[in-house]
């Protein structure tokens, strides 16, 4: 999907399921997430991010962080109660308008509407920690790439960057060649995957067409850590991110300083 694209159809999501876009568990779909719960869970992902980074032994300062496709603030919510200014970015009209009115923390959750493939709303060195998951994955690889350059711009010079995005579909023993291929193409020419689905789907529904898509890119590790390595970042390690809504993919977590 083209960038000028991105934000509406996001913004259609926002509009028609705004909970269940942002976690896509089945029981959930047409508004069946209850506020209390989804927030629940982010504070649940926070707590254990926080707990996690001090495994890494490094003093997280508790100042300024970001929270990057903040979605309705589920994230930038709990991240609040663990820094002093919380900054959340989104790219849809409507899921920063939901953020303002579910944020509890005044002036000191701001949400930012940024339309744009850059972060140059924010100077370099502003923030203390950088959070963006079930994000960079939803965006062709160039774009994310880019914010990922931008998140180490904007990152302190002792800040910490933490960032999600899927490395590969997975392969369960038993699968047959074929589907072990095809896999293999979804994963390193994701463009042949959606011409497949776009004339299939023309074909058979096409109000297929203007219905929101969620499309999911994988990025290599290697390539991730090429890019770190260029924009004097330090890949301080890389973990399985296990997300239960996408069974499909072998989710990453990477956490990087300057
Ligand atoms: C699946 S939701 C995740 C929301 C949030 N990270 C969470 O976990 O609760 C993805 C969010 O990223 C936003 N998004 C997609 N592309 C973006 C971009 N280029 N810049 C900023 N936000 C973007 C979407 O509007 C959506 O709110």
């Amino acid at each position: 999907m083209r960038f000028d694209k991105l934000g509406k159809n996001w913004n259609n999501f926002a509009k028609a399921d705004p909970l269940w876009s942002i976690l896509t568990e089945d029981d959930k779909k047409g508004n069946r997430w209850e506020d209390e719960e989804f927030f629940e869970r982010g504070k649940k992902e926070i707590e254990e991010l926080i707990e996690y980074s001090r495994s890494l032994n490094i003093d997280i300062k508790r100042g300024m962080a970001l929270d990057f496709g903040c979605g309705v603030g589920r994230l930038t919510q709990a991240l609040a109660v663990h820094f002093e200014e919380v900054h959340g970015v989104d790219i849809s009209p409507r899921m920063i308008e939901l953020a303002n009115e579910y944020n509890s923390h005044g002036s000191r959750c701001v949400y930012h509407l940024n339309e744009r493939s850059d972060l140059k709303l924010f100077d370099d060195d502003t923030f203390d920690f950088i959070y963006s998951t079930i994000t960079l994955m939803h965006m062709e690889p160039k774009y994310s790439k880019n914010y990922i350059k931008e998140f180490l711009r904007v990152l302190s010079p002792d800040g910490l960057l933490v960032f999600q995005q899927p490395n590969e579909m997975i392969v369960y023993p038993g699968d047959s060649l074929i589907r072990r291929m095809k896999n293999k193409m979804k994963t390193d020419l994701p463009i042949l995957g959606y011409i497949h689905r776009y004339t299939y789907a023309r074909l058979f529904n096409p109000d297929y067409m203007n219905a929101p898509l969620m499309e999911v890119y994988c990025v290599r590790t290697r390539e991730i850590e090429k890019l770190i390595r260029k924009n004097n970042g330090k890949l301080l390690n890389v973990i399985d991110d296990d997300l239960r809504h996408m069974p499909a993919h072998r989710s990453l977590r990477y956490h990087v300083t300057k």
